[in-house]
């Protein structure tokens, strides 16, 4: 039986509180011009008690098996020719839990697990840059100390790094996202050099991104429960929004299936997208309904005052498209036809 929890939305976005594998089945079929999402670490980070919830999983397989369902809908809901952007990295193993010191090919599993339902890998991992002292202070692994090297630097290993993994669904585009370079998502270190739009370009075309602001992240203090085992990891707001900007248009509707607080939504709607969320845990999802609405209210404000300086200033022209619409998983049904969907999807498994 699915479990739909609750709903809301406002006017370019719905968020779900309820289960991916059971919500994104319910979405229309090549609905969606992009998703980007970090999904739960397998059992690196447990959410709820709940056996919805994919990091309360038995073992790294069964991650997969579970993870599988939402990556094959992700593949029909999204347009062809258009993305899935994955956050991830690789996840370290624990002598006493996995009996070995070492990594899983977390990010290489979740390429194979694309390409098993169709996707095509787009674009090697963009690797981003982690500091490996914070990394030690927050993990304390032996791996990352210093008196490792002294003691036998085969134990040692260097930080592990984020990583953006690309996916496309094959088929023609069918409207492409074109147009040059506006603004900067990154650090303070960016310098124009020649064309604004070229500058840009070269540093987001690097396969590594060593100029993402760690810090700029959305809060996630009020979403914890007092029964969290670990907490939530919000995805950095300048690796969304690069995302966005390089393989979204305005007016696009981003799906994050697993929408912890809100981050994929709240950039989304920012940068005139719709937005639809999934999120399992009823805390976090409260706290992305409040992120989502707030979001929409500073974008409904920036137009405004767009316009009210293009009345003063006479006639700039908005390039950028804030349609007012109905968000895209109520466009062509309605939430009861999407919950009788969502019933016959798991009567079909
Ligand atoms: C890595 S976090 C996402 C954080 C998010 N990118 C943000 O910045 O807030 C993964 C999320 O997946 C949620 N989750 C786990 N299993 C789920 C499921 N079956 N359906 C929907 N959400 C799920 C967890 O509760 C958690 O909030």
């Amino acid at each position: 039986m699915a479990e739909l929890l609750e709903q809301a939305s406002g006017k370019n976005w719905t968020l779900y509180n309820g289960d991916a594998c059971e919500v994104v089945a319910g979405l229309p079929d090549e609905s969606i011009g992009l998703s980007a999402f970090s999904p739960p670490f397998a059992s690196l980070y447990v959410y709820s008690d709940s056996e919805r919830d994919m990091g309360n999983c038995r073992s790294y397989e069964v991650f997969f098996e579970h993870f599988q369902f939402v990556v094959a809908e992700l593949f029909r809901v999204t347009k062809p020719g258009r993305m899935a952007c994955i956050h991830c990295f690789d996840i370290p193993t624990m002598k006493g839990r996995d009996g070995y010191l070492g990594c899983r090919d977390f990010s290489g599993d979740i390429i194979r697990a694309f390409q098993g339902a169709g996707w095509i890998m787009h674009s090697p991992r963009i690797t981003i840059w982690k500091c490996p002292v914070v990394q030690m202070q927050r993990t304390k692994t032996i791996c990352l100390l210093h008196k490792q090297i002294k003691k036998d630097s085969c134990v040692s290993r260097v930080g592990l790094p984020d990583y953006v993994v690309v996916m496309r669904k094959p088929g023609e585009n069918p409207d492409k996202v074109s147009g040059e370079f506006e603004d900067w998502i990154g650090d303070e270190s960016f310098e124009k050099r020649g064309s604004y739009s070229v500058s840009v370009w070269e540093r987001y075309a690097s396969p590594v991104w060593m100029d993402i602001n760690p810090s700029r992240t959305l809060q996630y203090t009020t979403a914890r429960d007092d029964k969290d085992e670990r907490h939530i990891c919000p995805l950095q707001l300048d690796v969304i929004e690069r995302c966005l900007e390089l393989w979204s248009n305005p007016g696009d509707v981003v799906l994050s299936p697993f929408a912890g607080i809100g981050s994929e939504g709240h950039c989304s709607l920012l940068r005139g997208r719709k937005f639809v969320g999934v999120e399992l845990k009823p805390s976090y999802y409260r706290v992305a309904a409040r992120n989502l609405a707030a979001a929409e209210a500073k974008a409904a404000e920036s137009v405004r005052t767009l316009f009210d300086n293009e009345n003063q200033d006479g006639g700039l022209v908005v390039t950028t498209t804030l349609t007012p619409a109905t968000p895209a998983a109520s466009q062509s049904r309605s939430y009861d036809q999407d919950i009788d969907s969502l019933e016959s999807a798991i009567d079909a498994i």
